[in-house]
Parts: structure tokens; C-alpha cells; sequence
């Protein structure tokens, strides 16, 4: 099957779910990606190329520096970084999606090939009148930026307070794995444009009421953390465990959520980051819950005492 606007072997269309073959190698193809975009970046340092942003690397041509590829075997090594993952995520231009090309905002409105479902803060949703499959353009936003991260810092009746923050271009990436890996609906990284927009399908689902109550339906392997430890400023932080790192998930609330056609809740988007490791270093009992969830998910906050008692 391939990508209508791409014209690249695709594993989403429409409503229908993708057999769990299908996720698998989708959830492989995220892992390569991010894998790529790390070799990218580092094969760019040794050329003495520091990006101040991963969007400069994300952007790269494929024939970026052929000229300088005789130079030596790191600049050979470049090529070869910049064309392996330029093979995991092409450039398209938005006029391959349907929208026109000389308006201020061609994203604003429905085109004859896609028709508008959504937006929000991140991205612009749509679905293409050929198959349902949704297509989301995830904007840069002051430039460099795009999507949306955690950061952290300390708190005083947590140790740590995350909040939601503008992410970069790897964030996103991750942050689509994420979603993938939790049963959402399978999501898939399809282009990138040159004006730095990340173009993701997904899987049609129904929308949820606003304001549905998620807090009993969230989905399986997220532990829940204690307030003491951390507190988010979205909805229902949580630990989830993905490739041997520890991460933080969030704004798991109703409108990010969606109803496949079996009757089964997915999500289609959320905010995360790594566990701040560092900032968690030097204390004992956040180490000591974390070691132990990661083998039980449902172990409590402290070795000795149960939750409750806390
Ligand atoms: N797979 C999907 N199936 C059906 N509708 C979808 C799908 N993905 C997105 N939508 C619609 O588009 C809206 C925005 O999508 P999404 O949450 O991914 O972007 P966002 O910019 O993060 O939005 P928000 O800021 O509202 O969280 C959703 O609330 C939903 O109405
Ligand atoms: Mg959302």
C-alpha cells in the first residue's frame, strides 16, 4: 500500500487498524528515525557542524555536502548520515498535500484532497478525503521550535514540577513513538516540508466528549507517580517504561484520546519527556520507587509502607 501524497509504502489508511505485524515494524520505524537523527547529529559534529537547533539537521538535502564528501571519511560519513535519514523522512512540499501555494496561511482552510477535523496548539488535523487517514502538520513555532516537551525544575511540595514547554524537532519524534507504543492509533511520520513542518498520519478515530473523565481508562503500563515525588501542570502525569528509559507522559485528557470504530480508547497525542535522571540523582527514595516499578509497575512510593500510609 502506498501513500497517497507521498507516493511511499504506507501501513495506515482510513479507519482500519493496522494487524499488530504492521505496528510492530510501525514502532520499529519510529525507533530508526530517532536512531538516524542521533547519528545525524553526531556525524555533523565531527564535521565541526553544531546545530543551535535539530531543526537545521531535520532540514538537511540530500546532496547537502556531496561537494565536500571527497574532503575526508567524516565528511564521507555526513553524506552517508544525512541520506540515511533523508530515506526515514523525505522532504514534501505542502503543495503535494492539496494546499495552495501562494496564500499567507495555506493551512487554514480544507483543501479538495484534505478535509480540516482539527487544531490545536501543535498541530493542524485533517482527513483525507480519499481514505479517512488523519494527517497532522505539526508547525514550528518561534522557529526552531516545534510540538510541545516537559521541562523541569524543583519544587518545594514535590521535588519535582514539570511543565509543558515548546519542544524540539527529536521531542516530537519521541513523542510520536510514545503515542504508538502506548495502543494509540498507530501514527506513522510521513514528511517533512521545507518550511520545517512534521507531517504524521494516523489512524481515523471518533473524538471524545470534552471533559470525559480518562482517570480510570488510561492505558496500560503508565504508573502512576507520587504527588510528592513529582507534579505536572497537565493532566495525569505518569511513568511509562519504553527501549530501557524511564519517561515522563501527561495531558492524558479526553480530547486526546479517540474511539476506534471496535468501541476500543486510543490516544492521538500527549506530552512527554525523558525522567530527568540527573535532576532525580541524589535522591534515594525516587531511585529506590523507581528500580522497583520498573520490575512491578504496581509497587508502592516506599519499600517498607504502602501508598496510603505516606
Ligand atoms: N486520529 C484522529 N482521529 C480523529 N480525530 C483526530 C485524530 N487526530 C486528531 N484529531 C482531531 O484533531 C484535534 C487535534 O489533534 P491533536 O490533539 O493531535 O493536536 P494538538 O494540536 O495537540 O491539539 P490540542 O492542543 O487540542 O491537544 C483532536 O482534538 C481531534 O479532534
Ligand atoms: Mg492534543
Amino acid at each position: 500500500m502506498h501513500d497517497t501524497f507521498t507516493g511511499k509504502p504506507t501501513r495506515i489508511r482510513g479507519r482500519s487498524h493496522p494487524p499488530v505485524r504492521d505496528r510492530a515494524a510501525l514502532q520499529d520505524d519510529h525507533e530508526r528515525r530517532l536512531a538516524a537523527l542521533a547519528g545525524l547529529g553526531a556525524a555533523a559534529e565531527k564535521c565541526g557542524l553544531r546545530a543551535d537547533s535539530d531543526r537545521d539537521l531535520v532540514l538537511l538535502a540530500e546532496d547537502e555536502v556531496s561537494l565536500l564528501e571527497s574532503a575526508g571519511a567524516e565528511w564521507a560519513a555526513l553524506g552517508d548520515a544525512i541520506r540515511v535519514w533523508r530515506a526515514l523522512l523525505p522532504l514534501r512540499r505542502l503543495e503535494d498535500f492539496g494546499f495552495a501555494a501562494d496564500v499567507e496561511n495555506p493551512l487554514e482552510e480544507s483543501n479538495a484532497l484534505l478535509r480540516r477535523v482539527g487544531g490545536g496548539v501543535e498541530a493542524w488535523a485533517f482527513a483525507a478525503e480519499a481514505d479517512g487517514s488523519v494527517y497532522k502538520f505539526y508547525l514550528p513555532r518561534e522557529e526552531k521550535k516545534i510540538g510541545s516537551a516537559f521541562g523541569f525544575r524543583g519544587g518545594h511540595e514535590s521535588r519535582l514540577l514539570a511543565e509543558a514547554g515548546l519542544g524540539t524537532y527529536g521531542a516530537l519524534l519521541e513523542k510520536l513513538l510514545l503515542i504508538h507504543a502506548l495502543g494509540g492509533m498507530a501514527t506513522e511520520v510521513v514528511a517533512a516540508t521545507p518550511e520545517g513542518i512534521i507531517v504524521a498520519k494516523q489512524t481515523l478515530g471518533e473524538p471524545l466528549p470534552q471533559g470525559d473523565d480518562m482517570s480510570t481508562r488510561l492505558p496500560e503500563g503508565l504508573i502512576e507517580i507520587p504527588s510528592r515525588f513529582l507534579r505536572a501542570n497537565r493532566d495525569h502525569p505518569r511513568l511509562f517504561f519504553l527501549g530501557g528509559r524511564a519517561w515522563l507522559v501527561g495531558d492524558l485528557h479526553a480530547r486526546n484520546f479517540v474511539r476506534a470504530p471496535e468501541g476500543s480508547l486510543h490516544l492521538i497525542d500527549l506530552v512527554a519527556a525523558p525522567w530527568p535522571m540527573e535532576a532525580t540523582a541524589g535522591d534515594p527514595l525516587i531511585l529506590d520507587w523507581l528500580a522497583r516499578v520498573r520490575e512491578d509497575p504496581r509497587a508502592s512510593a516506599l519499600s517498607s509502607s504502602p501508598d496510603d500510609e505516606l
